[in-house]
C-alpha cells in the first residue's frame, strides 16, 4: 500500500516584491519582500509513495477537470524538486504526484508559490517527513520559487524572515484573522508571460534604477508592516501603488526590457486612481503580468468590483481575500 496524502497551499501577492537575486540557483533575493496570503487561490496535491519501488515517478496536472501528464516545461522543475527532497530524506521510491489549482489557469495567477508549497507538504508527509512551518517555507523556496517561501504561511508574511539575513525561510508578520482584506484580481488578459520571473531576476541588475530600488525598499517595508501592525489603509495604499510602479519600471529598464502591462492594465490603474479621488480605499499591485491585484477593505468591494467591470479590456474579476496557510490530510483526492 503506497502512503497517501493531499495537502493544500494557497497563493500570495506581494505587497513589497521579490526581484533580482544575490544567488539565483540558492534563492537569495536582493531584497527583503512581505505578501498576503490568499484564501480561494489555491493549489490541491496528492502525492503517493511507492516505497522501494523503481518505477519513474508520475506527474499529473488537471486541466479543463481532467487529470494529464503534466507539459514538458512544467514538469521538469516538478521532476528535480522530488529528486531533491528524496535524497535529502534519504527515501527511495516512485512518487505519482497530482495537481489542481482552485484558480482558473489563464488567470495569469503565478501557481508556483501554492504548487511548490503543496507538493512540498504532500511529498514530506508521504516520505514520513514532519516540518515545521519554517521547514516547509525553506523546503518549498528551494524549488527555485521564492515566493513559495512566503506560502507557508497564513496572514502577512515577510521573507527573509524580520530581523534576519538568512534567507531559508520566510516568517508571519500578522495573521489573517487581525486584518482581513479584498483582493479583487482584474484579469486583462489570460496569455501565459512572455518573460518569466526567473530570467527577470537575472536582468534585474541591468536597470540604470535597480540600486536605487534597493535603498528605497527597506523604509518601504517598513511602512508597509507599520500599516498592517496599524491597520492603517491610507498608508498601506501609498506604499503598495509605490512599489508596484517602482517593480515595472526596473522591469521596463532593464536591458533587455520586459513590458508585461496591456493597454487594460493601464486603464485598470486609472480607474483605481480615480476610485481613490472619490474617496473609496484602494490601491493596485501587479506581478510579473499584466493583470492588476486590487486590494480593499471588505466594506469597499462590491463597489470597487463593479467598478472594476465596467472598465474596458477586463475580461473577469477574481475576488479573494486574506486566508489561511497550507492544510494537509490522508488519503490521494486526485
Ligand atoms: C513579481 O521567482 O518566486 O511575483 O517562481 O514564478 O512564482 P515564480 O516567481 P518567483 O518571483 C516572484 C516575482 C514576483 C514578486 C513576488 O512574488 O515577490
Amino acid at each position: 500500500m503506497p502512503s497517501e496524502i493531499t495537502a493544500e497551499a494557497p497563493s500570495n501577492i506581494a505587497l513589497i516584491k521579490y526581484w533580482g537575486a544575490e544567488d539565483l540557483g540558492a534563492v537569495v533575493p536582493c531584497n527583503p519582500s512581505l505578501s498576503m496570503t490568499l484564501d480561494r487561490c489555491r493549489s490541491v496535491c496528492s502525492a503517493s509513495f511507492f516505497e522501494g519501488d523503481r518505477r519513474p515517478d508520475e506527474i499529473l496536472l488537471e486541466r479543463d477537470g481532467a487529470l494529464a501528464p503534466a507539459p514538458e516545461s512544467f514538469s521538469r522543475r516538478i521532476a528535480a524538486h522530488l529528486v531533491r527532497l528524496r535524497t535529502a530524506w534519504n527515501r527511495q521510491g516512485t512518487l505519482r504526484i497530482a495537481t489542481r489549482n482552485t484558480f482558473p489557469a489563464e488567470a495569469g495567477i503565478a501557481s508556483s508559490a501554492s504548487g511548490f508549497t503543496a507538493l512540498t507538504l504532500a511529498v514530506s508527509r508521504a516520505l514520513g517527513i514532519e516540518l515545521a512551518p519554517a521547514e516547509l517555507s525553506n523546503w518549498s523556496r528551494r524549488s527555485g520559487s521564492g515566493s513559495a517561501s512566503r506560502s507557508a504561511f497564513g496572514g502577512y508574511v515577510q521573507w527573509p524572515a524580520p530581523g534576519t539575513a538568512d534567507a531559508a525561510s520566510a516568517a508571519p508578520v500578522a495573521d489573517a484573522e487581525h486584518w482581513p482584506l479584498c483582493d479583487l484580481v482584474a484579469i486583462v488578459s489570460s496569455s501565459s508571460k512572455e518573460v518569466s520571473s526567473l530570467e527577470g531576476h537575472q536582468r534585474a541588475a541591468t536597470s540604470p534604477y535597480f540600486r536605487r530600488r534597493l535603498e528605497l525598499v527597506p523604509g518601504r517595508l517598513d511602512t508597509v508592516r507599520e500599516a498592517i501592525a496599524g491597520r492603517d489603509f491610507a498608508r498601506l495604499a501609498d506604499a503598495v501603488d509605490e512599489e508596484a510602479i517602482d517593480l515595472h519600471l526596473i522591469m521596463m529598464s532593464s536591458r533587455p526590457p520586459i513590458f508585461y502591462w496591456r493597454p487594460a492594465t493601464v486603464a485598470v490603474l486609472a480607474e483605481v486612481r480615480r476610485l481613490r479621488r472619490e474617496g473609496l480605499a484602494v490601491c493596485a499591485t501587479m506581478d510579473a503580468g499584466p493583470n492588476v491585484h486590487v486590494l480593499c477593505e471588505p466594506q469597499c468591494a462590491a463597489d470597487a468590483e463593479a467598478a472594476l467591470r465596467r472598465v474596458e479590456g477586463v475580461e473577469e474579476v477574481l475576488a479573494d481575500r486574506t486566508g489561511t496557510g497550507p492544510v494537509w490530510r490522508q488519503g490521494a483526492e486526485l
